[in-house]
């Protein structure tokens, strides 16, 4: 789909890139050329995952153990990183979610994934941003959210303000520093099953496949599906695509939200009672 070295000579920094979709997207980076850097909290997890990738890229895949809830690991990572030469891109995927009943919150738990998803991915973008700014690099950003970022939805609240709020964030700062080079854009995905969102998100074995079929499609999103549109975004193919978030969702949000969409019930019978009778 893409010229074998669309993202070549790009570094791009993949949050919680050690697992699931920011693996995915790790990977392709790679394919087209880039070099890669992830973090994530588990050292045993990033150095398996870098080993792995790095078997078809040598020398391109570099990993940090950070909590991005940290802003002082935060900074600490990007030193680090940039010591070996500045980033080009940043995705924002790390993210902390569960399902439960609101009320039933504590404030810790309400905490722990405002501070993942909606601090943490502020740290680091505001982290890479300042230096790009001072070293007048042009460079983009992408974010991973979801379609209940402005939907809202039930029983992941904490998730739904805070993918909101990096939303908010990344059209905030395509406006603010667009014009000195540095793109900021979004990608909601629908469900695309991995272990870390499943096993949190899932609770009866017998919900997955009605979670992963419940889009006019009928079917989950494939990892490959959202790197690649990842690729596009990050390259400079992209470079007029500013302030947006790209759905991927297979049509799943509009056809909740679209008022007459349960007609789809109707049968053959009765679509035809409906028509004009002739005559
Ligand atoms: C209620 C819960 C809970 C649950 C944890 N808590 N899980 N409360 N229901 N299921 C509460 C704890 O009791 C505690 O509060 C507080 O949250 C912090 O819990 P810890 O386990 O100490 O936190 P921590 O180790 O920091 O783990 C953070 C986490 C965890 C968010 C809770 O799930 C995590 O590490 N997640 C990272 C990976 C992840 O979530 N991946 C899925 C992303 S998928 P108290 O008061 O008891 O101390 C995604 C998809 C969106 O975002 C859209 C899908 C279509
Ligand atoms: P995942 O495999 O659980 O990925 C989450 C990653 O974030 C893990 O590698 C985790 O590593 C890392 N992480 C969590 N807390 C962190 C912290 N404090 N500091 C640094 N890293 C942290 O889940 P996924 O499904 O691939 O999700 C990836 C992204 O896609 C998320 O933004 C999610 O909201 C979004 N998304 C997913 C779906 C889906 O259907 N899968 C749908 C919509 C949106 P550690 O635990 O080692 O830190």
């Amino acid at each position: 789909m893409f010229k074998p070295d669309l993202l070549r000579g790009k570094r791009v920094l993949v949050t919680g890139g050690g697992t699931g979709l920011g693996l995915a997207m790790g990977q392709r980076f790679l394919e087209l050329g880039a070099s890669l850097a992830i973090c994530g909290r588990r050292e045993a997890v990033l150095k398996a995952a870098a080993e792995d990738l790095s078997r078809s890229a040598p020398g391109r895949v570099a990993w940090h153990v950070c909590d991005i809830r940290d802003a002082a690991a935060v900074e600490a990572m990007l030193e680090a990183l940039w010591r070996d030469g500045p980033l080009d891109a940043l995705v924002n995927n790390a993210a902390g979610n569960f399902i439960a009943r609101t009320e039933e919150l504590s404030p810790r738990a309400i905490d722990a994934v405002l501070g993942i998803v909606l601090h943490g991915s502020a740290y680091v973008t505001t982290g890479c941003g300042k230096r790009w700014l001072a070293e007048g690099r042009k460079a983009s950003v992408l974010s991973i959210v979801t379609t209940y970022a402005w939907t809202g939805s039930a029983y992941v609240v904490p998730s739904a303000m805070a993918k909101a709020g990096v939303l908010a964030m990344t059209r905030s700062l395509a406006v603010e520093w667009g014009g000195r080079g540095i793109r900021l854009n979004a990608i909601a995905p629908g469900p695309f099953p991995t272990l870390g969102a499943w096993e949190r998100l899932v609770p009866r074995a017998d919900l997955a496949r009605r979670f992963e079929t419940k889009n006019p499609l009928s079917r989950p999103g494939r990892h490959e599906e959202l790197a690649d549109l990842a690729c596009f975004l990050l390259s400079d193919n992209a470079g007029y695509i500013n302030g947006e978030v790209v759905t991927i969702d297979g049509g799943e949000w509009l056809q909740g939200a679209g008022q007459f969409n349960f007609l789809a019930e109707l049968s053959e019978a009765d679509w035809r009672a409906l028509k004009p009778k002739k005559g």
